[in-house]
């Protein structure tokens, strides 16, 4: 099966849809010297993907970032095609459209005819389990999932994900490239919301609820978390950030794929800001207005109130991150730096627990559960465990 050759730069690499992640992953292997081939259903998502990269071009080489020559091996290796048959060369094909599993088991059955034996596909899927898409290939040994953040070419981390069926070769071959091309690669393993995705809904979910307990409001959590956490963003200014209405609908695939999860349960909250399409920034309400002369509420720095706020998230976020590891999802270094370099935590969640006391957490998410009797608030038992044995994560 694929043994990806050195050297990595001279294979051809295929980009289907040409949107927001399609196009971002074509600048970013395009840049590391690929030959690159971008195929879209639709010509505007081409045009405008074509027009973005020249402007890009443009500015690093007025920002001296880049070379009169590099911008013109650049535009000269990129090729936007209309026929997926031009994709024969390739030596790993990355698809990036519409997240409908159906559209992309057809896209990847279509594609296996045209390949060859040993291209890698590969899905940059958020949430469907790569095991599915493999599922409708004759080949699935050769299906593999590589997840890039949004925006590609800037942000650093890649989750690779191997399907229950993916060849040990592909995974390395992947991990190979992928690393070739500057990126910071973790492995994990085909769960819903991989490590990030599943890891970072707490921030999101605990906040939400802590809001709808009326203990804070927006700005007093968003403050609470930037000034006692560190973190660059606040939940709220972060999911508005992000699109309300994809912050749900991931958080509802997650909390559906894992059976219904109490820890993953969306909330009303954030379903009727979908509904009622306050997306956030892009929409120009959010859970924050963002119109014009709109004076922004301000926090109530209160310091106890601070505190309880950011101990309740931040023991939710590590529980999180010490399931995923009980669970085998990832080592310890992997789990943080896929926090640290896909979602820009200001600290590995396992480090953190170190620092804080594995105990002290423990005893937070132990009262929190002893008060709610909810099962969301279980403690993971890898974390009861070692507080017994008095371990830590990093000694
Ligand atoms: N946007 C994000 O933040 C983000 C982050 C990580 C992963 N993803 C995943 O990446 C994928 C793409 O997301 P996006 O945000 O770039 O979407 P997008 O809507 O910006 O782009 C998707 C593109 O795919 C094209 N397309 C749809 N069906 C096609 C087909 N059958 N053949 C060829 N082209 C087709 C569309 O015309 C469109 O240009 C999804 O699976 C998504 O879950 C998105």
């Amino acid at each position: 099966m694929t043994n990806i050759q050195h050297p990595i730069s001279n294979i051809q690499i295929g980009v289907i849809g040409a949107g927001a992640m399609g196009a971002g992953i074509a600048q970013v292997a395009v840049t590391a010297g690929h030959t690159v081939l971008v195929y879209d259903t639709n010509q505007t998502a081409i045009d405008k993907a074509k027009n973005n990269l020249r402007t890009t071009i443009k500015k690093q080489v007025e920002r001296q970032k880049l070379t009169e020559e590099n911008a013109k091996g650049i535009s000269a290796r990129i090729h936007y095609i209309s026929n997926l048959h031009d994709l024969k060369n390739c030596a790993a094909v990355i698809e990036a459209i519409v997240e409908n599993l159906e559209v992309k088991q057809k896209l990847f059955v279509e594609l296996e005819s045209i390949v060859s034996s040993d291209c890698i596909l590969a899905s940059n899927t958020s949430s469907l389990s790569i095991a599915s898409i493999a599922s409708a290939c004759k080949k699935s040994e050769r299906v593999i999932g590589i997840h890039f953040f949004n925006p590609a070419p800037i942000m650093p981390l890649v989750e690779i994900i191997p399907a229950i069926t993916t060849d040990e070769n592909v995974t390395q071959s992947v991990k190979k490239i992928i690393d070739a091309w500057g990126k910071i690669t973790v492995l994990t393993k085909d769960t819903p919301g991989f490590i990030v995705n599943r890891v970072a809904r707490s921030y999101y979910g605990e906040s939400i609820r802590i809001y709808e307990e009326g203990m804070a409001d927006f700005a007093t959590i968003d403050w609470a978390l930037k000034t006692y956490g560190g973190f660059k963003m606040g939940p709220f200014e972060l999911m508005d950030f992000i699109g309300n209405d994809i912050n749900f609908k991931v958080t509802e695939s997650v909390w559906e794929q894992f059976f219904y999860e109490p820890r993953f349960k969306p909330s009303l909250t954030q379903k009727r800001l979908y509904e009622a399409k306050l997306f956030g920034r892009k929409s120009g309400r959010g859970y924050y207005n963002y119109s014009e002369n709109t004076v922004m509420p301000s926090p109530k720095q209160d310091d106890m109130l601070g505190k309880i706020i950011f101990n309740r998230v931040i023991a939710m976020l590590i529980n999180e991150a010490v399931d995923s590891f009980y669970l085998q999802l990832a080592s310890v270094q992997d789990i943080d730096l896929a926090m640290t370099k896909g979602v820009n935590y200001p600290k590995g969640l396992l480090k953190w627990a170190d620092e804080l006391g594995l105990a002290n957490v423990l005893t937070i998410l132990e009262n929190l559960y002893a008060e709610y009797g909810e099962d969301r608030y279980r403690p993971c038992v890898l974390l009861k465990r070692m507080v017994k044995e008095k371990k830590f994560f990093y000694h």
